[in-house]
């Protein structure tokens, strides 16, 4: 089985903002608005390279136990965001999906949500995810209860159609910048069998560089998916001509 070099799905833990911004001596939110930009380049940059799905983790289940001033910080943030940012993603041809649990949120970022989605739904040049108010347990929990209340035996493919990200293929590649190895409530189902890269860079500073880097460690990789090294090599490699 031969393997795209360039990921079609990519899927980022952004880490790191807050020590971005202490380095500099400055409060943690200006480092999650330095994260916004890193973002908009790194969908420029994902497009311009041939990858179709970003999945990024902006605000886990977890986050609400921040500092109050943190939290709002962070949702202020996300509304001015969507608002500004929307038209350029139209123009990008991006569509936008918030990924989590919509309870819980205020009605100012429920609204913004909404209207970035209905916004850009015709979109289809690279589906932009954006996991906010998530985890991968509330995610699993979610489809199983769904399936639950249809009280039918549940399949592989029952969970994988009910999950939050059913409209995509599962993550070919995640990415954890910020330098902790670990992957935090995120994907958990997805990312089977996905390919890890671990990076000290804070996401502040994740640029092209930093993403081609990523890829061409992705394109090193063998992919086997349970099968042996020899099942999987491509059919005109050297070694299969031997
Ligand atoms: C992790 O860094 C980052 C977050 C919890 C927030 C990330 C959010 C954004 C980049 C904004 C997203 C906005 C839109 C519009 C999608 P950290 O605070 O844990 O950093 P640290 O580990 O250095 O403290």
């Amino acid at each position: 089985m031969s393997v795209p070099l360039v990921p079609h799905h990519i899927a980022i833990v952004m880490d790191g903002n807050g020590r971005w911004a202490k380095k500099r001596f400055l409060p943690r939110i200006a480092g999650h608005k330095q994260g916004v930009d890193s973002l908009k380049r790194c969908v420029k940059a994902c497009d311009a390279r041939g990858v179709r799905v970003l999945t990024v983790f902006a605000f886990s289940s977890e986050n609400w136990q921040r500092p109050v001033d943190e939290v709002s910080g962070i949702m202020d943030l996300f509304a001015i965001a969507l608002a500004r940012e929307v038209p350029q993603l139209n123009r990008d041809g991006v569509q936008l999906r918030f990924i989590g649990e919509r309870k819980g949120l205020s009605a100012r970022v429920l609204k913004s949500i909404e209207q970035a989605e209905a916004s850009t739904a015709s979109n289809h040049q690279l589906v932009l995810n954006v996991c906010f108010n998530y985890g991968g347990r509330w995610d699993i929990v979610q489809a199983a209860a769904k399936l639950n209340a249809m009280g039918l035996p549940i399949t592989e493919e029952d969970i994988n159609q009910n999950l939050a990200l059913s409209h995509v293929p599962d993550p070919d590649l995640v990415i954890r910048t910020g330098g902790e190895l670990r992957i935090s409530n995120f994907l958990l189902w997805q990312s089977a069998y996905a390919e890890f890269e671990f990076t000290e860079t804070l996401w502040p500073d994740f640029d092209e560089a930093a993403l081609d880097a990523a890829i061409a460690v992705y394109a090193g990789r063998e992919r086997r998916f349970g099968k042996t090294s020899d099942q999987v090599k491509p059919v005109n490699s050297v070694a299969s001509l031997t």
